[in-house]
């Protein structure tokens, strides 16, 4: 009998995540998080507003790391020390990722009460970002073979190609989002490739990873449901990607077959499958598009840096390396305590919640001279950990930094030179740090 690929499922594509939030807001005012500690960074306006940076130097100023006794997400350890973070990234043992504590943001884990009273199928997502050794050793190796330096040389010809045909078709003379047309654009594009996914439902991987990633929304019940329907929708969708990649009589070099002739990941359930499938969209979805809206945002701020990009192309791979440093497109990340310890003359319980404020490292003043200034030409700024620390860190940095460097050669190459013409609107959310609207203008230098 012979075998057919089975049919893809069908799935929604609205309301976005963003639209969902929005309007639970307007209709129960009340439950928007409230925040009574002065430094209690959990605090999604902050970000909103770009006031965060002298919350942040005022906490240096007192020390690396400070208890924050209360807040929406409950009491959480804030880690804003450059050292002091690579320090706990350091000790994986001691500060475990793993989601059965938690996982790797500030959110607070369900209790069963919750659970239940959500009336969502809410089980847990296990992604080889949020477990610790020596599970995370396996998952995670079996993926980073396709960001390999050799594996971005095979990739750097198709986002180039990609990257160019974009940038032509860019309007002149007349103001565009460039959060939508740019960034999305070419982080979703990347990603297809990445997975062999179908290029015509390739904003459903956008879709998704904002159903996923966003803290604030995950905080709120009553779409708890919504959520995971969509998710399901995604898991359903990814199956039958994997159904036919298993079917293909070669294997692929996409990361979907990748993970089917794994030893590591080809026996995970099928919750486990959807989790690090997610962690992959998100992982390289809002962060590289927050990197892209970023960058033009900061060549905008510090015209005298853009004349220097202009000028000479040379630059670009240390402009790349500042520019993620500069814009942090991931504020932080969580670990949770395993064993009563100290650091830096601060006691940390067992159990504590502790989150690395990278937003704040990257702009810590005794590091980065002048911190929240643009400096292409920054000789220490590789010292960034926008990608994090240690066994954890960014997988994908080299796929994200290949992506942005041409980005940047690419409008070199066509002396374009974006302004910023109209709105600029930041994501609300203390996670994802970047834009979702950036109305620009492109003229030539
Ligand atoms: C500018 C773009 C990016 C930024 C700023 C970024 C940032 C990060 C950060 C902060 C972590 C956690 C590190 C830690 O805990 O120490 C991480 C992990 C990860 N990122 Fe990225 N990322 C980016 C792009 C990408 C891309 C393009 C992909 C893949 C498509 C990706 C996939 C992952 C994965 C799979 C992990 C988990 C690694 C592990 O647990 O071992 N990221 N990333």
């Amino acid at each position: 009998m012979a075998t057919t690929a089975p049919q893809r499922p069908q799935v929604r594509t609205s309301p976005t995540a963003y639209e969902a939030l929005k309007s639970h807001f307007e209709k129960h005012p009340e439950e928007r998080p409230q925040h009574s500690h002065k430094w209690d960074v959990s605090r999604s306006d902050i970000y909103f507003e770009d006031k965060w940076q002298p919350i942040f130097a005022e906490m240096q100023e007192a020390g690396p790391l400070h208890y924050i006794p209360e807040s929406p997400y409950g009491p959480y350890w804030a880690v804003v020390g450059h050292k002091a973070i690579q320090h706990i990234e350091a000790l994986p043992e001691t500060f475990s990722s793993s989601w059965e504590h938690g996982g790797i943001t500030i959110l607070e884990r369900l209790s069963e009460e919750e659970t239940a009273a959500s009336g969502a199928d809410t089980r847990e997502l296990p992604m080889f970002i949020a477990m610790d050794r020596p599970q995370h050793t396996g998952q995670r190796r079996t993926v980073a073979p396709k960001f390999t330096p050799s594996g971005m040389k095979d990739m750097e010809p198709q986002i180039r190609k990609r990257t160019g045909e974009l940038l032509d078709t860019l309007p002149r003379g007349e103001v565009f989002d460039w959060v939508d047309t740019v960034s999305i654009e070419l982080t979703t594009g990347m990603l297809a490739l990445l997975f062999g996914f179908p290029w015509e439902d390739r904003r459903m991987l956008t879709f998704w990873s904002d159903w996923s990633g966003d803290t604030e929304l995950a905080t709120v019940r009553e779409l708890d449901e919504m959520r995971w329907e969509f998710l399901h929708e995604m898991g359903a969708y990814f199956q039958s990607l994997w159904m036919e990649r298993t079917m293909d009589k070669e294997p692929g070099d996409d990361l979907i077959s990748m993970m089917i002739h794994s030893e590591a990941m080809n026996q995970m359930r099928p919750e486990e499958f959807m989790g690090n499938l997610i962690l992959l969209i998100v992982g390289g979805n809002d962060t590289t598009r927050n990197s892209m809206s970023g960058f033009i945002h900061a060549l905008d701020k510090f015209p005298d840096q853009r004349k220097l990009f202009e000028e000479n192309a040379d630059i670009i791979p240390n402009a790349v390396q500042e520019m993620l440093r500069v814009q942090t497109p991931l504020a932080h990340m969580r670990r949770t305590c395993t064993e009563d310890t100290e650091v830096m003359g601060q006691t940390i319980k067992k159990g504590d919640k502790v989150v690395l404020w990278y937003l704040a490292a990257n702009h810590e003043e005794s590091v980065f001279e002048e911190p929240h200034k643009l400096d292409l030409t920054r000789a220490n700024a590789k010292r960034h950990i926008a990608f994090g620390y240690g066994i954890h860190r960014c997988v994908g940095a080299r796929l994200a930094e290949l992506q942005l460097r041409v980005l940047l050669e690419e409008m070199h190459k066509r002396r374009m030179r974006v302004h910023v013409a109209g709105d600029v609107e930041r994501v609300r959310a203390n996670f994802v740090h970047g834009f979702r609207k950036l109305e620009v203008e492109i003229t030539e230098f």
